[in-house]
């Protein structure tokens, strides 16, 4: 018996399930499933990935604790999950003591090996925000092509990969204001010293050849040190013997397999380093998206060598789902959240449908709903499911339910049993869309052999009603087969056949064993037809939700109104001691004068200011502050660092509304 352990990629905290991420989860699911019927020990291991800046802003947008974020999501993860028929032996958190503990563990050992070095660099400081930036939260022009409003790491226009400081006009995308620069202390991974190591694992274990050419690619180009620090404020572990400074997520991220392994051993009362520590009999495999190949293919072996953990024995990428030949848009209506598809349909077909797709190769998937719907209804449930009820009718109503205790077509059950191998074969090669092609054509010669002996018609006629059973019974010992190798496919189904079949569980073990002289149970639907509306209708709540999204940003009309926005003339204007920011202006509003501090002294001087026109907000509640209570707001914009306040462009009688 082989212990296995599998994972795959842990879904960020911050966000829903969706159909992109079911590839790598049912591809994953269906692989253990299918060494589980082989009697191997394999655990399937997962965790939500909880740290990071993303995590941290997102909390805060929604007025929750990252802790509330996390456990929020955990749930609704844990539910799409098992909706989905994904069967994880565990599914833990990175935010977890566990993680904690090896995330630390793993951080000295690197440390007193001399691989970690401090050094001081310079970062992207959001002034506002108080916060180092990382890439993705800084948006500019591409230093190579020009193009505006790219990430901080790389352009969608040009494909260029940079760092941030090489764009033009950055910008903070958390306050939309320009970022200094700041000098920052920063803990390294030394990376370059895995050089050789690496080499040679990746041509050991079981990676695709793009992966290694990839990688191959990657090293050939020398590896730089890997940064491993963020600095406060960060949703993460505290780097011990340090303060301040937070593990990135993706150091703890993949510990997180482990520590979620830990987790699942302590509840069985194992120890998890027996899986582990270097030269372990078991068996280490990741399944990922081929975006997060460098983590896996770099940063994580060279970690867990020096740290002197085992190393994965394979890790194993797929592709992108596409939807319709097209990558999945918010904006086009193509960006389906589990929960959204489990509203409308079965989550059967999707497990079928993407098992028919799935290869070993890295090229992307295409969910095309015509094609979905086709293959689904003719294959799955109008030829394979359909098997079991054209028989089963006929030995519940004719034969007291009793299965023939004689095998009528002997080739016929031989041709199905004789596929076992490669189907397990093609299952453990993750070539699925191999193994739907056969069970497809299975299928189609059980058929053929119903169609051409006619039970219906034998049924009826005395002399022949008695072949019926055996006709019968075997088509149903061809679908109990058939139905056992889609069983990691449809797992729930197969447990239904096999209720229905009075069976003992279908393992690789005894699929082959007929059933003879045996009483089976009614039959009952497993399936119904997908149906175009529920396709549409999937659709429509899609494109609903999205505008709902879209929407809660924006206000009404009316909530605009509500804000009176007004000229006001400044008519007097002075600094305020103790105070870096604001200026106390006095300002004319018609009919009243009034005072509001403005946080605008960075740019201008109260000379500058006196005589001038400005837009306040008329009607905000007084702000009682240090100095006094402010009894408005005067609206500025920035630009290259500067504050500049808004002002009409013609000369207006202070008090005029602005609409
Ligand atoms: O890319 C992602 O979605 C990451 N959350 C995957 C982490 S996998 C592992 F390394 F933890
Ligand atoms: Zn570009």
């Amino acid at each position: 018996m082989r212990r296995i352990i599998v994972t795959s990629a842990l879904p960020y905290a911050n966000g829903s399930i969706h159909l992109g991420h079911l590839v790598e989860y049912l591809q994953t699911d269906i692989w253990a499933r299918s060494q589980k019927m082989a009697g191997n020990d394999c655990v399937y291991i997962c965790a939500d990935d909880s740290h990071g800046t993303p995590i941290m802003l997102k909390a805060k947008e929604l007025g929750i604790t990252p802790e509330e974020l996390i456990k929020n999501t955990y749930d609704e993860h844990v539910k799409d999950f098992k909706d989905f028929q994904i069967e994880f032996d565990n599914f833990h958190t990175t935010h977890s003591d566990e993680n904690r503990e090896i995330s630390e563990r793993i951080y000295l050992a690197l440390k007193d090996k001399g691989d970690i070095a401090s050094k001081e660099i310079e970062q992207f400081y959001d002034d506002e925000a108080k916060m180092f930036l990382p890439d993705r939260f800084i948006k500019g022009e591409c230093p190579k092509c020009g193009a505006k409003d790219q990430y901080g790491d790389s352009c969608e226009e040009c494909g260029a990969t940079y760092s941030s400081s090489e764009i033009k006009n950055p910008i903070s995308t958390v306050t939309n204001t320009k970022p200094i620069t700041k000098n920052t202390e920063h803990v390294f991974f030394k990376l370059s010293s895995y050089e050789k190591f690496l080499k040679k694992w990746m041509d050991d274990n079981d990676i695709q050849k793009e992966i290694k050419n990839k990688l191959s690619e990657w090293l050939s180009g020398g590896l730089v040190d890997w940064d491993i620090t963020r600095d406060k404020p960060y949703f993460g572990f505290e780097i011990p013997g340090l303060k301040d400074k937070f593990f990135y997520v993706w150091l703890d991220a993949p510990i997180g397999y482990i520590a979620s392994h830990k987790n699942y051993c302590d509840k069985n009362n194992q120890n998890y380093l027996d899986d582990w520590t270097e030269g372990s009999k078991t068996e280490l495999y990741h399944f990922i998206g081929k975006d997060i190949a460098y983590f896996h293919g770099l940063f994580w072996p060279a970690m867990l060598e020096g740290a002197g953990f085992r190393k994965p024995d394979g890790v194993f990428c797929h592709g992108f789902l596409t939807i319709d030949g097209e990558k999945m848009s918010k904006s086009r209506g193509t960006f389906f959240n589990a929960r959204t598809y489990l509203n409308h349909l079965q989550p059967d077909y999707l497990r079928y449908y993407f098992s028919s797709r799935l290869t070993n190769k890295i090229e992307d998937i295409d969910l095309n709903f015509d094609d979905f719907m086709a293959r689904v209804n003719s294959d799955l449930v109008g030829k394979i499911i359909n098997i079991g009820s054209r028989c089963a009718k006929f030995i519940n109503k004719d034969f007291n339910d009793q299965l023939s205790d004689e095998i009528g077509n002997d080739g016929l059950l031989k041709s199905v049993s004789n596929k076992k191998n490669e189907i397990i074969d093609n299952y453990e090669a993750r070539n699925y869309a191999a193994n739907m092609r056969i069970i497809s054509s299975l299928s189609d010669e059980v058929n053929k052999y119903l169609d051409e002996e006619k039970p219906w018609i034998k049924v009826k006629d005395e002399s022949t009603k008695a072949s019926v059973q055996t006709i019968c019974s075997d088509g149903i010992n061809a679908f109990r087969m058939i139905m056992g190798y889609l069983k990691p496919v449809l797992p729930e189904i197969a447990v239904k056949v096999e209720n229905i079949l009075n069976c003992e569980s279908i393992s690789w073990s005894n699929i082959d064993n007929c059933l003879k002289k045996h009483k089976i149970n009614a039959f009952e639907p497993l399936i119904t037809r997908i149906n175009k509306e529920s396709i549409e209708k999937m659709k429509d709540e899609n494109m609903k939700e999205e505008a709902v999204a879209e929407d809660t940003d924006k206000i009404t009309i009316d909530d605009f109104i509500k804000v009176d926005l007004r000229v006001a003339k400044v008519i007097n204007a002075k600094e305020l001691e103790d105070s870096r920011k604001l200026l106390e202006l006095e300002v004319d509003l018609g009919d009243e004068t009034r005072i509001i501090f403005a946080g605008i002294k960075k740019s201008y001087t109260p000379e500058q200011l006196i005589g001038k026109l400005v837009v306040v907000i008329a009607n905000l509640k007084p702000r009682k502050m240090k100095f006094g209570v402010s009894n408005g707001m005067v609206l500025a914009t920035q630009h290259d660092g500067d504050i500049i306040i808004l002002q009409p462009e013609k000369d207006v009688a202070p008090g005029s509304k602005i609409s």
